[in-house]
């Protein structure tokens, strides 16, 4: 089996960061969101992977991402010349993906179980596709399945007014070589793309099994602003592995899980976990609080931040309070004067904000 991610897209729901990356490279508990993918399919025995790109941030991901030999699997590079849709993803992979059987991930989900559960039932009932699915609040907003007693997908429906069921799909599916036929067979949707809830429903129509696997730890889609920062308070609290090799002055304390990297030096501050501090970071005079990750090289003096997302190289002084914030690299945030109050940033790359 085969593993293929996709990383292109536009990404309109998280500009200004966007505007100059790619949103799967953004941090989550200081690692690319991307890479989650990528390591959940190594896990599972998934050794050959195909990242679909688009021109914009193709190549950002490729540079960051590398070859595989990191992750011990071999990734290829897919570009795919517009956001034509998870279909059209599919359809611009197929040289790459062969007759093989594949498992599909979304580069900006992230899900809780790895994927070795729904390989092996997909590998024991041999259907042709299986699709992930998590019962939600509220399914209007999702793709959602209707089942029969067994499992097995009768019908999919994008967003329903009333909704058959509370079951949303997950992104991440497992597809036989028959759904590139079953692309070939669709029509653009409303919104112009080639849709794979489509495609699933034509492999339905001609009487294909899908079947499905309802998940039930999380799920979490980070294509938004409070998507992104629930995914980094979920992955900091699981984080286990936590080093601490940056160095503290005698001024500084840190409580609960809290991991410093190498060269990050911390004066008169307070840290409270979960926070995870990258490599090269200056926090002086500063609180951190829970669930907050601080990429590599970021400075932070007399700053108050919580529950927020810092990307690299960002420096911010005298900020006063900051909250459910993402925060673009290179970024510098200062004060001269005035009273300080609690501030939220939705912040691309190269913001200059001065308070
Ligand atoms: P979406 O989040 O559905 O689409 P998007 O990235 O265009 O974002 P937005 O709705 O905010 O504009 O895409 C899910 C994943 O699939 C994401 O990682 C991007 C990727 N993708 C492709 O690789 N090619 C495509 O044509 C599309 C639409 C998405």
């Amino acid at each position: 089996m085969r593993g293929l991610i996709l990383s292109g897209g536009k990404g309109t729901r998280l500009r200004p960061l966007t505007y100059t990356g790619a949103k799967q490279l953004v941090p989550v508990a200081n690692k690319p969101i991307l890479w989650y993918g990528i390591e959940a399919m190594v896990a599972s025995g998934i050794r050959e992977i195909g990242i679909v790109i688009s021109p914009e941030t193709g190549e950002q991901v490729r540079a960051l991402t590398g070859d595989g030999s990191r992750f011990a699997a071999q990734i290829a590079y897919i570009l795919q010349s517009e956001p034509g849709g998870l279909a059209h993803a599919v359809r611009t992979a197929r040289p790459f993906l062969g007759e093989s059987s594949f498992a599909m991930y979304l580069g900006d989900n992230l899900i809780q179980a790895g994927l070795a559960a729904p390989i092996e039932r997909f590998e024991a009932n041999q259907p042709e596709a299986l699709i992930l699915l998590k019962r939600v609040a509220n399914p209007t907003a999702f793709g959602v399945a209707e089942l029969d007693g067994q499992g097995r997908v009768m019908r999919l429906i994008e967003k329903p007014k009333v909704p058959p069921s509370d079951l949303a799909l997950v992104g991440v599916y497992l597809f036989s070589p028959q759904i590139h036929a079953a692309i070939d067979a669709i029509r653009p949707s409303a919104r112009g793309e080639l849709e794979i809830t489509d495609a699933i429903q034509q492999l339905i129509e001609v009487g294909k099994r899908v079947e499905s696997v309802e998940l039930t730890g999380w799920w979490l889609d980070t294509g938004k602003k409070d998507d992104l920062l629930e995914a980094n308070r979920v992955i900091l609290d699981e984080q286990v592995h936590c080093p601490m090799e940056g160095s503290l002055d005698e001024a500084t304390k840190v409580s609960g899980r809290v991991c410093i990297a190498k060269g990050a030096r911390l004066v008169r501050s307070m840290v409270r976990g979960p926070v995870t501090i990258g490599p090269e970071c200056l926090i002086e005079d500063s609180y951190i609080g829970p669930y907050t990750s601080i990429a590599g090289g970021v400075q932070l003096k007399n700053v108050d931040i919580e529950h927020s997302v810092v990307m690299e190289k960002t420096r911010i002084s005298g900020a006063g309070r900051i909250v459910d914030s993402l925060i673009g690299q290179r970024t510098v945030i200062s004060r001269h004067n005035g009273k300080p109050e609690a501030h939220r940033f939705l912040l691309g790359d190269d913001s200059l904000i001065e308070l």
